[in-house]
């Protein structure tokens, strides 16, 4: 056989593979997701999200100081407050779980970026995103709070604020409310694209926000929609998102390529409970090699052009990254 081109040449070594791999996974590339519960000394594991625990402040701050030490760079902080009511009071206060996280974070790890999610779901007794009047979410009244959500964590010394709740025109109002109170160096990494997926059920399980009544087909995207996700990204961009994020990753692969291709923000995607949670089922039954899971998935989703992976493994790929 007299082949011109042989691709396998290319394959033959582990060398030469690496020589010509097109995809490098680093412990920069990862922001690991984290569960605030007022109190202290306090570790809850979460069920279906092994080895994921809420943490009250103090075990909060000892843990990422243990992702800090592997080169992951950042957090991206949910809190589950002590009560919950229909007008979510307790999300902005100065001395909820979140903003209380991001004081003990801060001050034992000033360098790390420490970013808060801003969302109601976790505050409010009826589990959706925003504010209701009677059945219906009410857009523009949510906003307001969302502001105030983010003023209180970017007051408590939060580096980025991440909205999550899908409500038009929150980018903005969060934008010009941080901007007002002097705090135009905190940046929005903007869940521009979020679907509304089956694979958030172990989160919801670990916030307790799951909606009462109803589901988020009415805030969150149509999973058969991919030109919307454009639009929802200009949006962003427009209002003044500095990140621009995509979620669920796995399943949205062509959504991030398009966003990577599109606009010059960065891209973020988040590799969702339901993700992690596969994976971490399925090796644990010995059905699929758990590291080698791990690794493949993230790749793909860098490989899409994810410059940013929001993951609950942050803290073991990086460790194998790092030959550990
Ligand atoms: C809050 C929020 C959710 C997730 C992140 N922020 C849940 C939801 O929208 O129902 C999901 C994260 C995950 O599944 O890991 N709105």
């Amino acid at each position: 056989m007299d082949l011109v081109f042989r691709p396998r040449r290319l394959r033959r070594t582990e060398a030469i593979r690496r020589m010509v791999r097109e995809t490098h996974l680093r412990p920069e590339d990862f922001i690991y997701p984290m569960f605030a519960v007022p109190g202290s000394r306090l570790r809850q594991p979460i069920e279906a999200m092994p080895g994921i625990s809420r943490l009250s402040p103090d075990l909060l701050a000892e843990e990422a100081r243990v992702v800090w030490d592997l080169g992951v760079p950042a957090v991206l902080l949910f809190g589950l407050p002590a009560r919950k009511d229909d007008t979510a009071s307790e999300a902005a206060s100065p001395k909820g779980p979140v903003q209380q996280a991001v004081r003990a974070l801060k001050k034992a790890l000033p360098d790390l970026v420490v970013i808060t999610d801003v969302c109601l779901c976790g505050y409010t007794s009826h589990g959706h995103c925003g504010l209701l009047g009677g059945r219906e979410i009410d857009n523009d009244a949510t906003l307001e709070v969302l502001a105030e959500v983010a003023l209180s964590h970017a007051e408590a010394g939060a580096d980025m604020v991440a909205p999550s709740d899908m409500m038009d025109g929150r980018v903005g109002a969060i934008r010009e409310a941080l901007d007002e109170r002097g705090f135009e160096m905190v940046a929005i990494l903007s869940y521009a694209v979020k679907y509304a997926s089956s694979f958030y059920g172990p989160f919801r399980e670990a916030a307790e926000s799951a909606p009462q009544f109803g589901d988020r087909r009415g805030y969150q995207m149509d999973p058969a929609n991919a030109r919307e996700a454009l639009r929802e990204a200009a949006l962003d961009v427009e209002e003044g998102a500095d990140i621009l994020m995509v979620k669920p990753a796995l399943p949205y692969l062509d959504i991030i390529a398009s966003l990577a291709g599109e606009f010059d923000q960065p891209i973020a995607a988040y590799q969702v409970s339901g993700e992690y949670a596969m994976i971490k089922a399925a090796a644990a039954r010995g059905w699929l090699d758990e590291t080698a899971a791990m690794l493949e998935s993230l790749t793909a989703i860098k490989r899409a052009g994810a410059d940013l992976i929001l993951t609950y493994f942050a803290q073991d790929a990086a460790r194998t990254l790092s030959g550990g």
